[in-house]
């Protein structure tokens, strides 16, 4: 769906179809999907991290009621949930999607923005789900920003993506970082943002790539382990940080305060082989953010596209996160015309790749890479061009 005025009144009638007349207004709101250009496992290490939100949306009709009842259904799944505006919220595997917006009206209550009134929602998204380009956080996201609008709430942007995160810790037990509910909730179009994660300082930095374009691919492949491995990574580099403080009497909070060099003199103390790998990746990774942010400053693509490069190789090699299916996609985009680099984003495990592509090579670039990926793995990826947008706002 398109942010058309047309679409706008096809997503107000079916809300009206669901949910019925209402002397209260149906309002709108849209939430992007977003990117990663560089910075991956950087955010819970308080390292930098350089996404963008892209022109893939869910799309959310929300409208309050003269009860206490909240609905939530979703045009393309057939569940639709019931609950209480003021009933006290718990995990449960049967309430699906319903887990992330309970967590957030869990957050938003301890918070002091409680609910007296009910309210219906319908969303409809674009964004394929569990790819990698972060479709819950743009539920969480849009979510809470949705009612926060629609009751008055006016809570800042970047106390949106802290309930989102806070919802994903409690409710789903993903020990996530801050980068996407941060991103899909404050990003500007045309720039993307080199986000501090450890003083949520931000950088809008203009994001023109000129005769290029970033192609985003999706594996296709399903992520059933990605919260498990997902919080294991997390254990490991406070692992690394515990025993860099203990052994090099060093009082670092986070893995991404040490330079590489301060890394290489320290690395030998860390036991694990693996604890240390995952420290280096997150360390030269944070490292590798900056020059990456400098060589998009200064125009300078094909080193921009480097970078991208090995950040993959250390996602493979040191945090053991890519898995074939990115590494064949990565490596085909790698081989063709006109393409500068190329690396997964986000959690890894599956999920999408990115590629910065010249124009007028973009068809024969997907053409390829999916004749190659469906030659090795079996079953088609999933690849489209993208543009950058605005975080989540009201339509
Ligand atoms: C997921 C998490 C983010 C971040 C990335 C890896 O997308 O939600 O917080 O940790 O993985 O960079």
């Amino acid at each position: 769906m398109k942010n058309s005025l047309l679409d706008t009144v096809t997503l107000k009638n079916d809300f009206i179809k669901i949910y019925g007349e209402s002397t209260y207004e149906v309002e709108l709101f849209k939430s992007p999907a977003r990117i990663n250009v560089i910075g991956e496992y950087t955010d819970f290490n308080g390292g930098k991290v350089f996404p963008a939100a892209i022109d893939r949306y869910l799309y959310i009709a929300i409208r309050k009621r003269n009860d206490k009842l909240i609905h939530y259904s979703d045009l393309k799944f057939p569940e639709k949930f019931e609950f209480y505006c003021d009933q006290t919220f718990t995990y449960k595997k049967e309430n699906s999607y319903a887990n992330y917006l309970n967590g957030i009206l869990t957050v938003f209550a301890r918070k002091g923005y409680t609910l007296s009134q009910g309210f219906d929602i319908l969303f409809c998204s674009d964004i394929p789900p569990a790819g990698g380009i972060s479709s819950s956080s743009a539920l969480e996201s849009g979510f809470a920003y949705a009612v926060s609008e629609l009751f008055g709430f006016n809570i800042s942007r970047k106390d949106i993506a802290l309930a989102g995160q806070q919802s994903e810790h409690e409710f789903m037990n993903v020990q996530c970082g801050i980068m996407d509910q941060f991103i899909i909730s404050t990003a500007k179009k045309d720039t993307a943002e080199l986000l501090d994660t450890e003083t949520l300082d931000v950088e809008y930095v203009p994001f023109n790539l000129g005769d290029y374009k970033i192609v985003v691919m999706n594996t296709n492949k399903k992520r059933q382990l990605a919260d498990s491995k997902y919080n294991e990574r997390r254990s490991e580099c406070e692992q690394a940080v515990k025993e860099l403080n203990e052994k090099a009497s060093l009082n670092i909070n986070y893995l991404c305060q040490l330079t590489p060099q301060q890394y290489e003199k320290y690395c030998s103390l860390i036991t694990q082989d693996n604890v240390m790998k995952r420290a280096r990746h997150a360390i030269t990774e944070n490292d590798r953010v900056k020059k990456a942010v400098e060589a998009l400053k200064a125009n300078d693509l094909v080193l921009l596209g480097k970078y991208l490069d090995i950040a993959h190789a250390s996602l493979k090699d040191d945090f053991e996160v890519t898995g074939i299916e990115l590494d064949t996609i990565t490596e085909s985009a790698r081989k063709q015309k006109g393409c500068l680099g190329s690396r997964m984003i986000g959690a890894g495990f599956g999920g999408c790749a990115i590629a910065i592509v010249h124009k007028d090579n973009i068809k024969d670039f997907m053409d390829n890479v999916q004749t190659d990926y469906l030659k090795k793995i079996g079953y088609p990826a999933m690849l489209f061009e993208c543009n950058t947008s605005d975080g989540v706002s009201r339509l």
